[in-house]
């Protein structure tokens, strides 16, 4: 089923005319005869949306009681003369000197006391009350502003919460966690008995004695913690809603969203999304790693999901090269065409940069630019060129969707909870085990969803769900009723052990989703890190295949479900690794360690022959991924070949070329040069 997307969207859709491209345009940082030499290249590259003003406070503000808006009114003029929309910002991602010179207090402070200095960005405390109060006068004093600009297409609220301060541990923090907790709990028996707070003499007589988890002679109480990062999350999403709010008061008709850091731990994109018209989300993948198409592909899959499946905009990217990592390479020839079409194919109807103009100074003057130091004509400024030309070339493509019938479960609080501290492996974490069942789907040419595991469930055949910690048993009994009712699911180990609460589910675990699966766990033995032998335990299957396992293993005792591959080596041999159950209509898998990559894409190959999940376009050849955007009477094939040798896709039908070295042509098989992108149309039945 399609969730429908916000009225605010389609006229959107109409401006752009099609999918947005673009970046970040700080005019600011140049002087005003640069910027008609801006807009003369945004036309020739076919940008239609750039976003302006994400750091502009303190230019628009210089004083407490001043407002010189007069220069943002010129960029805002010259864009719409030139037919260039605007993406503005709020303008609150990082307060001007003089607001914390007069206010120290809106000043973040870390868990150890240190507090964080302006000098950088995004020196903000999220719960801080005064904080608060500039950003709605200053919001309120743009949206008036600019509520009628032509230029104005949406409003980009803040920019990457939680990038650089996800939480801050100061005193106006602690109150405000205290009403927290006093709304969530009630009373301090209540949250006494949520945080198992007997242990260790920690029993609270009132609220008052509630601190945040700060730097503490050892483990803070794993409960306080998790609800330290539900609070943190909480006050951002508070900062963002206000906003919001004088934003919709001034502007109704105008779309709304803010940028997501990819892959980003603090912020929880799945209580965020339905506050959004539309998700965006910067991502930066290394183009040293050669798998980082899949932590691109994960991260685009969370953000459709975050908004059931409508499309949604890839904000930031960058041309080339960042300057934050230790060594920055600079993306391959195609690297950032092929990428920018990824996102396209994972359901992106937006594709911009980060940024514009190359800086001349400041900490980010060697990060890309669309135009780079060098000027408009290097390679950078001729990929872009390219990739606005051809983001044009395919009439329909904007709002089109993509289905899928097999999901990966995120629960965003599970996240938290997994990597809480005096765990029995620090090595379980969430991304690395998400990208552990993702990449198999991914190679057997499976799209997914990303799905919180209390969502309808009723589209999916099957559900992979990685270590999922956290578990409530209102949600095993959803994902049961859903295995009852003819679903296939695949759950890895560590799964299933405390309530909301992080309090253990007595008496096995797997505690309530043991009946589904069909088995129960007596105790883990995880496995070390070092390469060393005791870093790997074989695994035989009962099918005559030999694998290992690495990072965890556990006794586990059957209860109905039968043994599809046993523990090989260690003190655990004989005793099951995999397991299956058949329950209702459906199958329940259990790993109980993490297999190898060819284990792995075996069992994921087992779950979805049973699940009878099907690639779009069978018999792509390995490291091509093909994906169908449908609507509005099109469907189109995407084709990216992620490989660094050319490869060539047989069509089941003849397909027109949209984008491509065949463009034009109807085609019965693509070539596909090294990091090739096609975009080919269906014509008919
Ligand atoms: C993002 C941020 C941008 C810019 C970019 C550089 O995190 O939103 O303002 O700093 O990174 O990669």
């Amino acid at each position: 089923m399609l969730s429908p997307e916000p009225s605010t969207i389609a006229p959107l859709r109409r401006r752009l005319g099609g999918i947005a491209f673009g970046g970040d345009y700080n005019p600011e940082q140049w002087p005003e005869e640069v910027w008609a030499q801006d807009v003369h290249l945004m036309k020739e590259a076919g940008v239609n949306l750039v976003t302006v003003g994400v750091f502009s406070w303190a230019n628009v503000q210089p004083r407490p009681d001043v407002f010189r808006f007069e220069w943002f009114d010129r960029v805002l003029d010259l864009l719409a003369a030139n037919g260039i929309s605007a993406d503005v910002a709020t303008m609150t991602a990082s307060p001007p000197p003089w607001l914390a010179r007069a206010h120290p207090e809106i000043l973040p402070v870390r868990a150890d006391g240190v507090v964080l200095s302006p000098g950088g960005r995004q020196h903000f405390n999220p719960s801080s009350p005064i904080y608060r109060e500039h950003a709605a006068a200053l919001v309120t004093a743009v949206a008036n502003r600019y509520a009628d600009h032509p230029a104005l297409a949406m409003w980009h609220i803040g920019n990457e919460y939680g990038c650089h301060v996800a939480a801050s541990y100061d005193d106006t923090s602690a109150a405000a966690f205290r009403e927290w907790l006093r709304a969530r709990y009630g009373d301090t028996d209540a949250l006494n008995d949520a945080w198992c707070t007997a242990f260790w003499s920690q029993r609270y007589e009132t609220f008052e004695e509630i601190l945040p988890p700060r730097a503490a002679p050892t483990h803070p109480n794993p409960a306080q913690q998790l609800d330290f990062a539900r609070f943190s999350d909480h006050a951002m999403l508070e900062c963002y809603q206000a906003e919001l709010a004088v934003l919709r008061q001034i502007t109704p008709d105008i779309p709304v969203t803010t940028n997501f850091l990819y892959l980003h731990k603090p912020v929880n994109v799945q209580k965020w999304g339905p506050h959004l018209d539309l998700a965006a989300v910067d991502c930066y993948p290394d183009p040293a790693d050669p798998r980082a198409h899949l932590t691109a592909g994960l991260t685009y899959d969370i953000m459709r999901s975050a908004r059931g499946g409508q499309p949604w905009f890839l904000m930031e990217q960058a041309p080339a090269a960042v300057n934050w990592r230790t060594i920055n390479r600079p993306k391959a020839a195609g690297q950032m065409r092929l990428w920018s079409w990824q996102a396209v194919a994972h359901g992106a109807d937006g594709v911009l940069c980060f940024q514009w103009r190359q800086s001349r100074g400041g900490a980010e003057k060697f990060h890309s630019g669309m135009v780079p130091h060098f000027g408009e004509q290097g390679r950078t400024f001729a990929d872009v060129r390219q990739l606005g030309a051809e983001l044009a070339q395919v009439p329909g493509l904007a709002g089109t969707r993509i289905q899928h019938r097999a999901a990966l479960v995120l629960d965003w609080e599970n996240w938290w909870a997994l990597e809480l501290d005096s765990h029995p492996s620090a090595a379980v974490e969430q991304l690395g085990s998400l990208l552990h069942h993702y990449a198999p789907l991914t190679d057997a040419g499976i799209g997914v969803d990303v799905v919180h595991p209390d969502a309808d469930l009723s589209q999916y055949r099957l559900l992979v769900v990685p270590n999922l910690y956290l578990l409530r048993p209102e949600t095993a009994a959803h994902l049961d009723a859903w295995v009852r009712a003819g679903g296939h699911l695949v759950v890895s180990f560590f799964s299933g052990i405390v309530d909301d609460c992080d309090r253990v589910h007595l008496g096995g675990y797997l505690g309530p989703l043991a009946e589904t699966l069909g088995v129960v766990v007596e105790e883990f033995a995880p496995l070390e890190t070092d390469g060393s032998d005791a870093s790997r335990v074989d695994i035989a299957f009962l099918d005559g295949h030999q694998g290992t396992g690495s990072i965890w293993s556990e006794q586990v005792h059957l209860r109905g479900a039968t043994e599809v591959a046993r523990f090989a080596s260690g003190e655990l041999a004989g005793r099951p690794a995999v397991t299956r159950h058949t329950r209702g209509a459906g199958t329940a898998w259990y790993l109980a360690t993490r297999p190898d990559e060819v284990t792995m894409r075996r069992l994921i190959d087992s779950a979805l022959a049973g699940a009878q999940v099907e690639p779009v376009l069978p018999g792509v050849p390995e490291g091509v991924q093909a994906t169908v955007r449908e609507g509005g009477g099109e469907r189109l094939l995407i084709l990216l070949n992620h490989n660094a040798e050319p490869r060539t896709v047989a069509l089941p039908v003849p397909m027109r070329v949209e984008v491509g070295s065949q463009r034009g042509a109807v085609a019965e098989a693509v070539s596909l040069a090294p990091l090739d992108v096609a975009v080919l149309r269906q014509i008919g039945e």
